[in-house]
């Protein structure tokens, strides 16, 4: 399957949904408590089809009903099967959960992926700082013991390893104190599903949390906060097509960084829940944007503005400080549609020209958005091969833009 792209003009206005990243760390959390767990706004994608395959495999009940979904019941085994969680990173979620609840699990490493290396030492270094053992097996992680309190500093602000260690310390005799966690909106909805739980965390949504273990936790009905990157890929799909594009259901301060690159080039309002642009003529350069943790430009909109960048007048330059191996493969691929974007390690120089239409391959998720962007504003069709890895984390994609005038079809 791939996307037919040619362009088009937005107008209108688009909706967006729960939050893959927010859904997957909550899902993760559901083995704290065998009582349900019910998430609203969860977005109907792979990547949770497969989380939710993964958690039913290893015992939970799970049912799903338009975007509610219901997580409940034991674990009956504490092995995750490598033919599920192999299918998401997303399924290294389940191991501080897991650990608090069972101490135990055996979990296949989810390994690299096409944007880098993602090794899981900082997961792991703070479960044995709560006294857990780990013993590492080429391409699995074996956990046992029963966590204890203690005071964990992250080396890097980690959002998987922060969502890992609060739950494994949420569950445990005894205080933890962590510090430099990670304060991504999905770190923070996580702090406040476990609290709604029964967690007790202090500190929620700073850099330093302190968590009094309890017990037992119990069920909780919880809203998926709205996807962030879905609402910059909304935002720069106008700026690339060009338009009036109102994205609704939204955290517009959630955004913040990326609409300060865009507020110079377009009209850019901004309502509660909802932001509108008005994009009428190409943007001028970006100037410098380095990708760094929340608050600041995330990893995960660079390849939205390489691809804005590819068809600006000016230039850009960016700084992938996040993952090892997120720039080069987009650059080649805009390269095709006639851009030049000059990769030198980490930092791209992206001088903006008028793109031509080209044969594109997607090689992650984020990525493939990117070039979606680059084909909307591209003169001529596009064809953009390996859309499964877009539909991990959007919804139908094609049709959301094609709502708004976007020339966009699946073959
Ligand atoms: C989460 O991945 C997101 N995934 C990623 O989104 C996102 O890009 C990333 O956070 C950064 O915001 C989910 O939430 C499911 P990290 P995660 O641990 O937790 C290094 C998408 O497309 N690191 O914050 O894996 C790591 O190699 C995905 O939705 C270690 O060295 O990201 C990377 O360089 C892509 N050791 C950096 O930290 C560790 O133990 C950031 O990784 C853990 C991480």
């Amino acid at each position: 399957m791939e996307y037919i792209v040619s362009g088009g003009r937005l107008q209108g206005e688009l909706p967006v949904y729960g939050a893959k990243n927010c859904a997957l760390a909550l899902l993760g959390a559901t083995v704290l408590t065998e009582d349900e767990v019910i998430l609203n706004n969860c977005p109907d994608i792979s990547d949770v089809r497969n989380m939710l395959l993964l958690l039913q495999a290893m015992g939970k009940k799970v049912w799903r009903c338009g975007d509610r979904v219901s997580v409940a019941g034991e674990l009956h085994s504490t092995c995750a099967p490598r033919r599920y969680a192999a299918l998401l990173r997303g399924s290294a979620l389940i191991l501080g959960s897991t650990v608090a609840k069972y101490h135990k699990i055996a979990l296949p490493l989810p390994g690299g992926c096409a944007i880098g290396a993602r090794p899981m030492d900082i997961h792991l270094s703070g479960l044995e700082a709560l006294g857990v053992k780990v013993l590492h097996f080429p391409d699995m992680v074996s956990c046992s013991g029963r966590p204890k309190g203690a005071v964990f500093k992250l080396r890097f602000a980690s959002v998987g390893a922060t969502e890992n260690l609060l739950c494994a310390c949420s569950l445990v005799e005894g205080t933890s104190v962590l510090s430099n966690v990670a304060i991504e909106p999905e770190v923070v909805a996580l702090e406040r599903m476990l609290v709604d739980m029964g967690a007790r965390i202090e500190g929620v949504g700073d850099r330093t949390v302190t968590v009094k273990g309890v017990r037992k936790l119990h069920g909780a009905i919880f809203d998926v906060i709205p996807d962030r990157i879905v609402a910059a890929t909304y935002l720069a799909s106008a700026v690339a097509a060009k338009g009036d594009l109102t994205v609704t259901n939204c955290c517009p301060q959630h955004l913040q960084a990326f609409l300060q690159l865009l507020q110079p080039h377009c009209s850019v309002k901004i309502y509660p829940d909802a932001v509108r642009i008005v994009a009428e003529k190409r943007t001028g350069g970006f100037g410098k944007v380095q990708t760094a943790p929340y608050p600041l430009f995330p990893t995960d909109m660079q390849s939205l503005l390489l691809s804005l960048a590819a068809c600006a007048d000016g230039t850009t330059v960016i700084e992938e400080n996040l993952f090892e191996n997120r720039l080069a493969h987009n650059a080649a691929e805009l390269g095709k549609m006639g851009a030049d974007v000059q990769v030198s390690g980490n930092v791209a120089t992206v001088s903006g020209r008028n793109l031509h239409g080209a044969e594109l391959f997607a090689a992650d998720l984020r990525g493939g958005a990117g070039l979606v962007v680059a084909a909307l504003s591209a003169e001529g069709d596009s064809v953009v091969h390996g859309i499964e890895h877009i539909e991990r984390g959007y919804m139908d994609l094609a049709q959301n833009l094609r709502n708004v005038g976007a020339k966009i079809q699946l073959r």
